[in-house]
């Protein structure tokens, strides 16, 4: 049975792909910073008749945490097939390229980008015993630096600064990830899921959060002929999604 982490499982676009992983036959481990948010989340998806699933402590801005995680699923299974750093913060309101404060940028680039790279690394040895490994970095189309250049686009005003200067750093990672994995079997993607009703938007958006995890799960799902070092919108970009940088 392949197995796959998913980070910030416990609810939103992370819990459905979490679903939509155990459904497609995998071994799921929900990583959630409060466990027992993570075990109630498990007993959900108990209830749709999923089984194949484990809550794991895993909060990505701590090290010892992660660490935790890795060893406690290095018991269980010596092969992760597919990651999902998906666990990230917005950094609340308000956030301007002026006034934010070093502890807002601190704050939100220690669980979107560092956080990320922590899990990764982490989890890089397990993932390299994987036939066809893949990972997913949830990142937002928000993150495009080309889009946002544009500075009188109406179609980006919404602006967020703190928020996707950290998801463009995450971008950066991933390119240069994809690079380092280059002519093997991993496919590392940035995927953004949409606009999506969650606690993060206060439940706004143009996309339900079954349509975000869907895009996300098509990624985790890559076949050997897939992209990798790519970046991808769907809600934003006609097929094949390919979002500009
Ligand atoms: N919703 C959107 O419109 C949208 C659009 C583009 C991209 N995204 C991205 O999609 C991802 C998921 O967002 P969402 O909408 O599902 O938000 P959400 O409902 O707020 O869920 C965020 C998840 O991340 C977890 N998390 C936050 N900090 C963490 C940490 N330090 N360690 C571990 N887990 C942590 C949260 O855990 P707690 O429950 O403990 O807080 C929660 O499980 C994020 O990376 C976000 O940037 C969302």
């Amino acid at each position: 049975m392949k197995s796959a982490l998913v980070t910030g499982a416990n609810k939103g676009i992370g819990l459905e792909v979490a679903k939509r992983l155990a459904q497609h036959g995998f071994f799921v481990y929900l990583g959630s910073r409060n466990l027992e948010s993570g075990e109630a989340a498990v007993r959900q998806l108990n209830g749709l008749g999923l089984t194949a699933l484990e809550a794991v402590q895993l909060d990505v801005t701590s090290p010892e945490s992660i660490w935790a995680a890795r060893a406690a699923i290095g018991v269980k299974t010596p092969v992760l097939d597919v990651l999902v750093n998906n666990a990230g913060i917005s950094g609340g309101q308000p956030q301007a390229a002026l006034h934010a404060t070093l502890e807002q940028f601190r704050a939100v680039f220690e669980t979107n980008v560092f956080g990320v790279a922590s899990v990764t690394q982490a989890f890089i040895d397990l993932l390299q015993q994987a036939q066809q490994p893949r990972i997913v970095n949830v990142s937002t189309a928000m993150a495009s630096l080309s889009l946002y250049a544009d500075l009188d686009n109406p179609n980006f005003a919404f602006r967020v600064p703190v928020y996707q200067a950290s998801k463009a750093a995450l971008n950066m990672y991933t390119i240069n990830l994809a690079h380092e994995l280059r002519g093997t079997a991993f496919k590392v993607n940035a995927v953004c899921p949409g606009y999506t009703q969650t606690d993060f938007t206060s439940h706004q958006g143009t996309s339900t959060v079954a349509e975000a995890g869907e895009r996300i799960l098509k990624y985790a799902l890559l076949g050997p002929d897939g992209p990798t070092g790519q970046y991808f919108s769907e809600e934003y970009f006609p097929a094949p999604a390919t979002c500009p940088w």
